[in-house]
């Protein structure tokens, strides 16, 4: 595979073969990877039919692009928020400073694009089903004049990445609004190099029980109950990203729980190794470097300790594994 076939961070380039491409050209000459431009991103699925969850999956995103960007966000503010955002801060910490990430589930891409940002000489292959959400996206990348960005619409199921092709492969909240998440998770993670990285965030069941019960009784009394969602309590928030937080998080059409014994599992049988949970996030560690394993008991503290945070969880049961695919053949 050609790593190096782009010498220096331009736009656009293949996602799956990595060549620079010309801004007018529709198929990869190298790979004949097929595309049609969406402003600046590759669209794989152009006007394909979708699978109907899927299609239900996109219509939602179509409505409430997550995150969303406020409307003074600029480069400087969003790599501002990055740094004092701890875990994207220690994310960027632990990312080589010229490395090939591919993000599968990028939404409107203000991880993808923070890590471009921080990272100038790194790649960044930011991939989504969503066509509004890559719009949104694309439109903050011109506006920061983020040039080492690719942002590509596939689904996750067909991915346009090489298969054992990138050091790190994140992707946050998204296999568990797939319908199939051990697939999802399989999808993303035979994109992950030999000895590279997957930083898998997802909902986990003990994690999300408070927001389960919070999201029960909503539904019993007619209406999201904001004094007990932390994101609803905060006043900084302006009406626009209140409302795109209740309809991810109360009225998404597609969501599943996962247990965390369960993902280990499935990473395991893909040939990963245990690094880390985030929570918990120690300040000033690499997130890549590997923590001692966890024993049953042990496992079972940390899972019922996120049960009881629940209440004050900003991320309502998000939990980020941290693995990295052991380096000989898997
Ligand atoms: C909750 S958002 C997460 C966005 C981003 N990863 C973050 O952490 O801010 C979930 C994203 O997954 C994408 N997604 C869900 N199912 C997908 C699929 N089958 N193929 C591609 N993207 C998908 C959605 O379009 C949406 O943008
Ligand atoms: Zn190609």
């Amino acid at each position: 595979m050609p790593m190096e076939s782009i010498s220096s961070p331009s736009v656009p380039f293949c996602p799956r073969c990595r060549r620079a491409l010309a801004s007018d050209c529709t198929r990869c000459p190298d790979c004949h990877l097929g595309f049609s431009p969406l402003g600046g991103v590759l669209d794989v699925i152009g006007e394909l039919p979708r699978e109907t969850r899927a299609q239900n999956v996109e219509e939602f995103y179509t409505r409430s692009p997550f995150p969303g960007y406020a409307p003074g966000d600029d480069g400087a503010t969003l790599l501002d928020r990055g740094r004092r955002t701890p875990f994207l801060d220690q994310l960027d910490a632990s990312i080589a400073p010229d490395a090939w990430v591919l993000d599968c589930g990028c939404g409107t891409a203000q991880l993808a694009s923070f890590l471009a940002l921080a990272g100038p000489h790194r790649r960044i292959i930011g991939i989504d089903g969503c066509r509004e959400s890559l719009t949104h996206a694309d439109e903050f990348r011109q506006r920061a004049e983020i040039s080492n960005l690719q942002l590509v619409r596939a689904d996750l199921f067909e991915l346009p990445a090489e298969a054992q092709g990138f050091p790190v492969v994140i992707s946050r909240g998204v296999v568990h609004h797939t319908p199939d998440p051990d697939l999802a998770i399989r999808q993303v993670a035979e994109r992950v190099a030999p000895g590279g990285i997957l930083v898998l965030g997802f909902y986990e069941t003990m994690g999300r029980a408070f927001h389960c019960v919070r999201r029960r009784l909503g539904k019993l009394v007619g209406r999201e109950i904001s004094f007990l969602d932390p994101v609803l309590r905060r006043r900084d928030l302006d009406a626009e990203k209140k409302r795109i937080w209740i309809d991810d998080q109360y009225r998404h059409p597609l969501e599943h729980i996962l247990p965390l014994p369960h993902v280990l599992s499935v990473l395991n049988s893909l040939g990963f190794q245990w690094v880390r949970t985030v929570p918990p996030l120690a300040l000033g560690t690499d997130l890549f470097e590997a923590t001692p394993p966890l024993g049953t008991s042990a496992l079972c503290a940390r899972r019922w300790g996120w049960a009881w945070q629940g209440i004050n969880d900003p991320d309502a049961g998000l939990v980020i594994v941290i693995a990295r695919k052991n380096a000989g053949p898997s």
